[in-house]
């Protein structure tokens, strides 16, 4: 725990040292769970969202993207069940006065249970070596059963508590579990109370002419409301998707655990309309789709697991996450749920319009059901960010710190460092950088001895470094090398555009998750 702990402070200070992530307002004390994302970290979350709208929007014909305010008619939340039912069940602690979620009290009870199998497993590992076989130790292994069958059973009491609303119980649980406030130990416990997450604003000139708005807590409802619109101006047919980024806001209870939890956030939604009955085709489907955009980015496979839901939302007849081994242990990452007409049908009854479509292969109109697919931008950052931040044991027994981002997203994709700076070396680099600059991020770097430069720009996440030295002057090749191999290779200058792009162009990494339907 405290191994993953100082892992979790290094990904932290990483990102603001290297102009990742800075807390906002930082001269003011910082604003709990609100970032600012710095030059280098603007470039790989726009990255990541291309690399999701391009694998969702521009390689499907039948999905396109629209782009709604954050501001909605106050009626749209009504609808859609906030107003009503988006809560987070909180416990307050009568002696430390701390607020915690009580679900996620106990989802970290179940995480270390979980520590605990992993343990198992190591030990096994290490135990029988190349012969070890993870499944079958899972599935036989008693110590390892005893843990899993202790982990279901709280997640299944937990998951049907909250479905029942039956707050009372939860409390029973945190209290017969004996989970203590995490910061002080203390067992004193309050009741559990239900907490709307939205926050609320007001919109117009006068307070007696004001109206109370909310700010939209998921993009979903912007693609749900202009269903019609886009399905007529398009003229699209089921089935057929609207794909939405952009921000989202929650008063979340407990707001820890840096950009994994905020309070500003951006979501990646996209909602398919299709046919009712279809829906587990489609649900099946998608769980597949993205879970092989994922595993396209060579973060690890290992690194994933499905997780479905016990309790769904008050939307949902399926639902499952997919969560990914953040330094604190696996978390959800996205979400796919079978919305059914749940908001279309919503939104028909409270506006009093139609939302329906005119199937002509039935003959006959319907409100389609819909799959979404839901995954927060900021939480993939911390996904690509913390895995790719790696402490390496080198052969001359240094060890160097490489942010080994997939150079599909790196913020800057290379380097130009002239060895020296003179003879006419660095102007030939910035003649590099000035014709790569269209392509490409590329940085210009001529401070320290070029040793020093590789290190910084691996710890920046670059994955080439170009070197020009006496040698261009000769015969017009430089040195490029590799951020994650180290290794080094002699190329013509000319030659640099195509080598960079190969390993950088998203179509190359887009291929390997075939997501085109
Ligand atoms: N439209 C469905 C929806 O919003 P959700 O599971 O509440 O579903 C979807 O949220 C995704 O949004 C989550 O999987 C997570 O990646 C991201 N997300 C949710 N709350 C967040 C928060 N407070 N901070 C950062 N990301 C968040």
């Amino acid at each position: 725990m405290a191994k993953q702990e100082d892992q979790f402070k290094k990904v932290i200070s990483h990102a603001k040292e290297y102009g990742y992530i800075f807390p906002s307002s930082e001269i003011y004390d910082g604003l709990s769970a609100v970032y600012d994302y710095g030059q280098n970290g603007v470039e790989l979350k726009r990255n990541i969202r291309e690399y999701w709208w391009k694998a969702m929007v521009q390689l499907h014909d039948n999905i396109v993207g629209i782009d709604a305010s954050i501001f909605m008619h106050p009626t749209t939340w009504k609808a859609s069940g906030h107003v009503d039912a988006f809560n987070d069940p909180l416990i307050d602690n009568k002696d430390s006065k701390k607020r915690y979620r009580a679900d996620v009290l106990v989802e970290d009870y179940v995480a270390k249970i979980e520590g605990k199998i992993e343990k198992e497993v190591a030990k096994a590992e290490r135990r029988f070596g190349e012969s070890f076989d993870k499944a079958q130790f899972l599935s036989t292994n008693p110590r390892v059963l005893k843990y899993q069958e202790e982990a279901n059973g709280i997640l299944k009491r937990l998951g049907q508590s909250l479905e029942r609303e039956d707050l009372a119980d939860v409390k029973a649980l945190i209290e017969e579990l004996e989970i203590a406030d995490p910061e002080t130990g203390s067992r004193n416990w309050t009741d559990v109370k239900q907490f709307n997450l939205m926050f609320g604003t007001k919109l117009g000139a006068s307070a007696e002419s004001a109206i109370d708005l909310y700010l939209r807590p998921e993009t979903a409802q912007g693609i749900f409301v202009n269903f019609l619109n886009v399905q007529k101006s398009g003229r699209m047919k089921i089935p057929f998707g609207i794909a939405q980024t952009g921000k989202a806001f929650r008063n979340e209870i407990v707001a820890r655990q840096f950009i994994f939890r905020m309070r500003e956030f951006e979501q990646m939604e996209m909602q398919y309309f299709i046919k009712p009955g279809t829906q587990k085709e489609w649900y099946e489907y998608w769980k597949e789709a993205r879970l092989k955009w994922h595993h396209s980015l060579g973060l690890g496979e290992d690194n994933y697991r499905f997780h479905d839901h016990e309790k769904l939302a008050h939307y949902a007849d399926a639902a499952a996450d997919i969560e990914f081994r953040f330094p604190f242990g696996f978390k959800e990452l996205e979400g796919i749920h079978s919305r059914t007409d749940f908001d279309l049908g919503s939104h028909e009854k409270f506006s009093n319009k139609k939302l329906q479509y005119f199937d002509p292969e039935e003959n006959k109109s319907y409100v389609p059901y819909v799959l979404e697919t839901s995954i927060g931008l900021d939480r993939m950052f911390l996904a690509v960010f913390s895995s790719a931040l790696q402490e390496e044991e080198l052969e001359n027994g240094t060890t160097r710190t490489v942010l080994k981002i997939p150079a599909v997203l790196a913020p800057t994709k290379a380097a130009i460092l002239p060895l020296v700076k003179k003879d006419g070396l660095p102007e030939i680099a910035k003649k590099i950088v000035d014709e790569l600059k269209w392509d490409f991020n590329v940085d210009y770097d001529e401070k320290d001895a070029v040793g020093r430069r590789y290190r910084r720009q691996d710890a920046a996440g670059t994955p080439f470094c170009i070197t020009v030295d006496h040698e261009t002057l000769e015969n017009n090749t430089v040195t490029i090398r590799h951020r994650d191999t180290m290794e080094q290779s002699r190329v013509k200058i000319e030659d640099l555009k195509s080598i960079i792009s190969k390993e950088t162009d998203m179509r190359y990494w887009l291929q390997k998750c075939e997501v085109t339907a």
